[in-house]
């Protein structure tokens, strides 16, 4: 089967084939092309959601004609058309939405609707060069910037959502402190940087229901630990930033450590599948894997290469290959609620 996925739930242009068969365990991606409109977001500090309506419609037909490019006859090879109906932004979602329903009505095949959240756990079950197979039961943390949610795998039809975050994602934490710190948008990966070589949780921020019988997050509190901080200090050094940036992600990363190894120890996960944008950070994929040998080494964890954590349409491919629910295009339509059932 081969799958054409589109996906532009937010500030991501994203288009990508993939094939697999029946019996495979994993997708084989053949192209994957994403456009990005972050750098006009950078300037505002933030996404403005017509501003990154208006881009995907300039780079929707380009990035689809690149991705098909690597098929000979893509109308007779594509099997399928996988889209991202939610959660998102309603006016780019209905860019890629919309495209697809017109794709599938021109050339006469099936759509198959993906969650993106379901596409941040799934760009996992996409082929690398050492590749180990993801066994079941398998708990999945997704960390992104508008989502922090824990969900448990039996198998691929059995999915279930054990808890997520009450008020900020984890990359939403990242972003607004950020902001406090007059980091340009979006801060993670900055944050990262600035953070590399501090030794020391100087602030040791606090890590918010770390110990709560359940299996939900809390960021929001964090923002304002460290606007406390910011506005103590006079002028803030650069190595009042740096310690800042250091303190936050050990903060945030004890609190997601916690919380999956706990669900992950209760539910016998012979997995752990982490996904989204944080999921990019060296430090947490480090942590990761150190926290597996240290505490649970019967398991295995999975993180997807970088390009692949943050929005891209390989994993809305994947998803749709594992949960394949072919409709017809007059069928479906954005749902930018679109949440866990
Ligand atoms: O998954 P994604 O591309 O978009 C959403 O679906 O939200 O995630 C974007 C988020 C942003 O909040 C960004 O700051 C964060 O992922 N992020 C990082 C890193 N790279 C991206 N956070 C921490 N460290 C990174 N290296
Ligand atoms: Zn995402």
């Amino acid at each position: 089967m081969t799958i054409l996925a589109i996906e532009t739930s937010c500030d991501e242009t994203g288009a990508a084939v993939i094939k697999a068969d029946g019996a495979d365990t994993k997708v084989r991606l053949l192209s994957n092309v994403v456009a990005t409109s972050l750098s006009l977001h950078a300037k505002t500090g933030g996404i403005i959601p017509e501003v990154a309506a208006r881009e995907q419609v300039k780079y929707i037909i380009p990035v689809i004609e690149k991705a098909l490019a690597v098929l000979k006859n893509p109308q007779k090879e594509i099997d399928a058309i996988a889209v991202t109906v939610g959660p998102g932004l309603i006016g780019s979602l209905l860019v890629g939405v919309e495209t697809a329903k017109t794709i599938a009505y021109a050339w006469d095949k099936p759509i198959i609707p993906v969650n993106h959240l379901f596409g941040h756990i799934y760009a996992n079950w996409i082929k690398t060069e050492n590749d180990i197979e993801i066994e079941f039961p398998a708990v999945a943390l997704i960390v992104s910037g508008g989502h922090t949610d824990l969900v448990l795998m039996n198998s691929h039809q059995e999915i279930k959502w054990l808890g997520g975050t009450r008020d900020d994602a984890a990359g939403e934490a990242f972003d607004k402190t950020g902001r406090l710190l007059n980091l340009s948008y979006p801060a993670g990966p900055e944050i990262e940087k600035l953070a590399k070589g501090v030794e020391k949780d100087v602030y040791r921020f606090p890590r918010p229901i770390i110990d709560s019988n359940d299996f939900d997050f809390s960021f929001s509190g964090l923002k304002t630990a460290v606007l406390r901080e910011v506005q103590k200090q006079k002028v803030l050094s650069e190595e009042n930033v740096k310690d800042i940036c250091y303190s936050l992600q050990e903060a945030v990363f004890d609190v997601l450590l916690k919380k999956t190894f706990t669900a992950a120890i209760k539910y016998h996960a012979k997995s752990i599948v982490l996904g989204g944008g944080v999921a990019a950070n060296q430090v947490l994929r480090g942590k990761f894997e150190q926290y597996t040998i240290d505490h649970l080494p019967s398991a295995k964890i999975f993180v997807p290469t970088k390009s692949l954590c943050t929005d891209n349409a390989a994993m809305i491919a994947a998803a749709a290959f594992f949960n394949d629910k072919k409709v017809r295009w007059q069928k479906i339509s954005a749902n930018p609620e679109l949440y866990f059932d």
